[in-house]
This record gives structure tokens, sequence and C-alpha cells, in this order.
């Protein structure tokens, strides 16, 4: 597997990729590449992005800087880009990742195009194959929002994580119907008068299985 990431950041992901499971994915022989658009763009000055036509707030990503990107990562006609990899634009405008998602993507080379500012010329859609939002919500680039994405996708790729167990039991995942997990609890057993429930202590395997079963699912988030 292949995973190529194009940003105006590529330093945001530092943590990213130091993580144990990301490592891990790299040992098993994922591919984990980050792109600069800076470094390919055909523009003088380093210049990546321009003011919209019509008039409007921001800045736009260029077409022309995409592509030169693509094309110097692959050395094929960026629109051959999508032939055997899904091309993921990440955008508020998206499809909303979800878990099925998550584990369709796992199983494909990635290439995923990074926004900034007011996004990628749309023009873009001539590339992709996934357009990806994170949410309802707007954040200030894709690049938070490709690292949420390629978290839930690396957890799908088998041995990344070290417990198979911990991601068949993931919430939202197949293995527990789509549900949200259980709650957890661990030591100490009693703290501030807060106790932790007497059957998770019982050693009853049948009945903290039972216990754990009746709280899958809920999740409004409130408290
Ligand atoms: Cl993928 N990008 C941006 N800029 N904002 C978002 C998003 C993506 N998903 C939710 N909000």
């Amino acid at each position: 597997m292949r995973l190529d990431v194009f940003t105006l950041f590529p330093d945001a992901f530092a943590w990213f990729s130091q993580q144990v499971h990301v490592a891990r994915a790299r040992e098993l022989g994922v591919e984990l590449n980050l792109w600069d658009y800076r470094d390919t763009t055909p523009l003088r000055h380093g210049q990546v992005d321009d003011t919209p036509y019509g008039g409007g707030a921001g800045m736009v990503l260029r077409i022309d800087v995409v592509c030169a990107a693509l094309e110097a990562v692959f050395a094929v006609d960026p629109v051959r880009v999508a032939d055997g990899r899904r091309v993921v634009e990440l955008t508020p405008r998206g499809r909303q990742l979800d878990d099925p998602l998550a584990t369709e993507l796992a199983g494909a080379d990635l290439c995923v195009l990074c926004g900034r500012y007011e996004g990628i010329d749309e023009r873009v859609s001539q590339l992709v194959t996934d357009r990806v939002s994170i949410g309802p919500y707007v954040l200030s680039g894709g690049e938070i929002a490709a690292q949420v994405l390629l978290d839930a996708v690396v957890r799908k790729i088998d041995g990344a994580v070290s417990n198979p167990a911990s991601v068949a039991g993931d919430s939202f995942s197949a293995g527990l119907g789509g549900a949200l997990e259980y709650p957890q609890y661990t030591r100490p057993a009693e703290f501030r008068g807060w106790p932790v429930p007497a059957v998770l202590l019982s050693g009853d395997h049948g009945a903290v299985e039972r216990w754990r079963r009746e709280r899958l699912g809920g999740g409004e988030g409130s408290r």
C-alpha cells in the first residue's frame, strides 16, 4: 500500500508520522510520502495560489500547481493518477468520513490532496475519485482532516495496531455492528466516591459480557 499526501504544510504531518501504528504500518510495507506543492510549482517565487475568479475573500490553490505536483511524482498525465488508486480531495464539501469509507480506502493506494485557504480550484474534480469531509464544520485547511482520514485508514491495515482485537472492537466497526464501544474503567476501583461498576470487578466473564453488550450504542455525547 502506498500513501501519497500533497500539502503546503508537510511539517504538519510530523506527529502523525511518528505514531506507533503508523511506524508499524511502514515496517509492514506501507509507503507514506509527503509532497510539498511548492517544490514543483511551475510558477515563479514559489507561488501556489491565486485570487478567486468572480471576486471574494481568500486564496485558491491553483489547478496547474496541483497537476504539476502529480505529474512530478507519478510521471503520468495527472488524469491518469486515478488509474489504480483512490485520489482523495479533502474538502468540507465532500462525503462525510465514516467507518465503512475508512475500510474501503484501506484496501487501496491513496493519493491525498490537501487544500488550504479557500480550497482547491474546482477543476480538481477532473483528477479525483473521492471528495471527503470529516464533518459539518469548516477547518482552515485539509491537513488535520487528512490526518484524521489517514489515522482511521491505517488502523484498518492488518498488523498496524498490535492487538487486532482492539481494532475489531473499535466503536463504529462491523465487529460492534456499527455501535459505539462500551465504557471502559481502570484502577483505582474507587476515586472520590466514584465507584467502578461492581460487575467489572466480579470476575464473572459472562456477566461482564452482558453488561458491555447492554451498553453498546448510545453516544449522544452529553453528560
Ligand atoms: Cl476535509 N477540509 C476543511 N478545510 N474543512 C473541513 C473538512 C475538510 N472536513 C470538515 N471540515
